[in-house]
Formats: C-alpha cells, sequence, structure tokens
C-alpha cells in the first residue's frame, strides 16, 4: 500500500496532488489547438437535438453533486438553458416532470451509486435523454445513459473524493460550452475566453499546491474548531458546499456552507468568538457585498480565511488570513478556490489524528440504497 501512495502519507494528499495531471487528462483533445470551440467528439448530438432540449436536470449524489450545482451556473451562464440540480435519492422519489424535451446529466465518479442508477433509470422510463458523466469505463452508468463523457482522473482510492470532483467540473465546463455553441448563445471571442481559461487551469492548481506548506502551518491554529461555516456567493457558494463536506467527511467537524446574502437570515446568530469562517471572495460582480459579509462576521470575534484572486490585496484588511489564488474567468475559479479547502480539510484532519482515507461510517462508493 505503501508504494501505492507514492511517497504520501495519505491517498487523500496523493491524490490532491494527481489533479493538474488529471484536470489536463481530462481537457485532452477537448479543446480546439487555437482556443475557438471545445471538441466533444463522444456526445454527437445534433443542433436540431440541442435545440429541443428546454430543460437540463443534473442529479448525482455527494461531491458528484457538488459539481451539478457548479454545473447550473455554468450551463445557465454560458448556453442559457434552465437547469435544475437534485439529489439523486430526492430526484428518483419526488415525481419529476421531465419529458423528451429534458436532457438528464448524471454524475458519479464510480458510475455505481445505487440512487443515482435508480435516477438514471427513472429519466429513461419518464422519456429523458440521459447524459452520463462518470470516471469509471463500462460502469453502469455509461452502460445506460445515451450519452457519456469520460472525466479521466484515473483511480480515486480516498473516500473523499478530490480528483473527481476538479474533473467533473471540467467536464460542467465543456458541456456549457458545447451546448452555447450550437445554440449560438456565446459570441466568438466569450467562447474563446472560457476556453483559454481551462487551458490555463492544470498550471494554476501546480501554482496553488506549491503554497501547501503556507495553508499547512496557519491550519494548526484551528484545527481545534468545532463549528466552522463556509461562506460564498455564486459559484463561490456551490464550492463552500464541497468544501464544508470535505471537513465534515474526514475530520468530524461540524461544518456548513452558507450563501453570504443569507448570513442575516439567521446564520448570524452563531457566529461568536471561537468560530472560524472560510470565506471564499473571487466573484467580483458580488465582491463588495461579499467583504461587507465579512466584516459582520468579523466584527462578532469569529476568526476569517479569506481565498480570493491574487492583486485583491483589500481584502487582506478584513480577515485573518488570506489565500491568494491565480485570477482566472469568474466560471473557472471553482477548480482553484476547492484546493485550499482540499488542502484545509486534510490539515485538519491530520492534526486531529482521523483516518483520512477511511472516514468512519462512509464507503467509496454506496451501491446499496
Ligand atoms: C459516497 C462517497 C462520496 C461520493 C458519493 C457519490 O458517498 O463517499 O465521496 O461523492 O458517494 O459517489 P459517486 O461514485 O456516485 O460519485
Amino acid at each position: 500500500e505503501a508504494a501505492e501512495k507514492g511517497g504520501y502519507p495519505h491517498f487523500m494528499l496523493k491524490e490532491i496532488h494527481e489533479q493538474p495531471k488529471a484536470l489536463r487528462d481530462t481537457l485532452s483533445g477537448r479543446l480546439a489547438t487555437d482556443n475557438s470551440r471545445v471538441l466533444l467528439e463522444e456526445l454527437q448530438m445534433t443542433p436540431e437535438e440541442v435545440k429541443q432540449i428546454k430543460k437540463i436536470f443534473i442529479t448525482a449524489c455527494g461531491t458528484a453533486y457538488h459539481a451539478g450545482i457548479v454545473g447550473k451556473y455554468v450551463i445557465e451562464d454560458l448556453a442559457r438553458i434552465p437547469v435544475e440540480v437534485d439529489i439523486a435519492s430526492e430526484f428518483r422519489y419526488r415525481n419529476p416532470i421531465i419529458d423528451q424535451d429534458t436532457l438528464v446529466v448524471v454524475i458519479s465518479q464510480s458510475g455505481e451509486t445505487a440512487d443515482t442508477l435508480a435516477a438514471l433509470r427513472e429519466a429513461k422510463n419518464r422519456g429523458a435523454r440521459v447524459l452520463a458523466v462518470t470516471n469509471v469505463v463500462g460502469s453502469s452508468v455509461a452502460r445506460e445513459a445515451n450519452w457519456v463523457i469520460y472525466t479521466w482522473a484515473g483511480p480515486e482510492i480516498a473516500v473523499a473524493s478530490t480528483k473527481a470532483y476538479t474533473t467533473q467540473l471540467v467536464v460542467m465546463y465543456l458541456l456549457g460550452l458545447y451546448l452555447a455553441q450550437q445554440r449560438g448563445t456565446l459570441t466568438q471571442e466569450q467562447i474563446r475566453e472560457v476556453v483559454t481559461a481551462l487551458r490555463e487551469l492544470p498550471a494554476q492548481v501546480e501554482a496553488i499546491l506549491g503554497r501547501e506548506e503556507e495553508i499547512k502551518g496557519f491550519v494548526q491554529k484551528y484545527a481545534h474548531c468545532e463549528d466552522v461555516f463556509f461562506l460564498g456567493r455564486s459559484i463561490d457558494y456551490a464550492v463552500a458546499m464541497e468544501g464544508s463536506l470535505k471537513l465534515k467527511e474526514i475530520s468530524y467537524i461540524h461544518a456548513e456552507a452558507y450563501a453570504a446574502g443569507e448570513l442575516k437570515h439567521g446564520t448570524l446568530a452563531l457566529i461568536v468568538e471561537g468560530i472560524l469562517v472560510l470565506a471564499l471572495a473571487t466573484q467580483m460582480d458580488v465582491f463588495d457585498k461579499m467583504v461587507s459579509n465579512i466584516k459582520e462576521v468579523k466584527a462578532r470575534d469569529a476568526s476569517v480565511v479569506g481565498i480570493t484572486f491574487e492583486g485583491e490585496e483589500e481584502l487582506a484588511k478584513s480577515v485573518d488570513e488570506v489565500i491568494y489564488i491565480p485570477r482566472t474567468h469568474k466560471l473557472t475559479s471553482a477548480v482553484l478556490t476547492v484546493v485550499p479547502l482540499q488542502l484545509i480539510a486534510y490539515y485538519v484532519a491530520v492534526a486531529r489524528g482521523c483516518d483520512v482515507d477511511k472516514p468512519r461510517n462512509l464507503a467509496k462508493s454506496v451501491t446499496v440504497e
């Protein structure tokens, strides 16, 4: 097993470090060399078929569900198709309104999760066409769907998903752009901007991993916290959900993600000294609002760790620590912001002596209901 970990103490840390390669592999052959468009040969949808899509449902469990929430922001923004995201165990039992004009996207690293597979079958029974996003070639969801887009993350062993999530995000961008190209919802320049951003992601993740020691250093101060809140707006909120799940899964700390604008509707009552707040601030159209939210939690004596783009020096004045990430397109930021959150969860869990790769009561793949 030590050999399989390639010198890392845990599979999770190894897999966090494998992300630049996993992202490169997932992008490989799917971006035009001149960055003018994405190529998704496996989709083979005619422009008519794409135009017929009136609504998209994304359904999945756990981390894959969180990738789906990012997918909603991305697909709605790029392709202007309404997207609903549903937890697979809810979708399958709640009589969803779907027909032949609905595209159902199931996301599953293993391709074998019982609830996700049941949701896929339910969607097909109701006449929807199904696209599977999975990491395992020939898995059940891959076999039963109408189309498959593979994530090329390689085997993921740690229960807490890392490289599967970031590659699922990449597929959401590719899908959003593919649909946008077919429906003509973006200018050539807008497509190029996102494609260029995608191409830069692997090296940018490498740059963040280069700051690992810095993150490991300050995390020790917060490892004793028993309540952590993750705040963000827009896509940052979707990533906050995944950051919160990572921390819960492996460190057993109570963590919650909140849309920052919702603070005043409840969570603020829980913000007191000793609470740690992880504040994601990469969405520039709501940056000032996010900074006001951060000031609100700081004023109640919470410790705040902020994540923002390099060059946003203002944030440092309102928080205890800042983690800077390379600047990218507003939609692709998710792939970068999640990396420090993965490292924080990992080092907090290690500091607390937890079994990082095999957290209590959890399984890598849940094939029974
Ligand atoms: C389990 C794992 C999670 C995973 C979820 C969905 O709960 O512990 O890490 O996100 O299943 O798995 P899937 O293979 O369908 O992506």
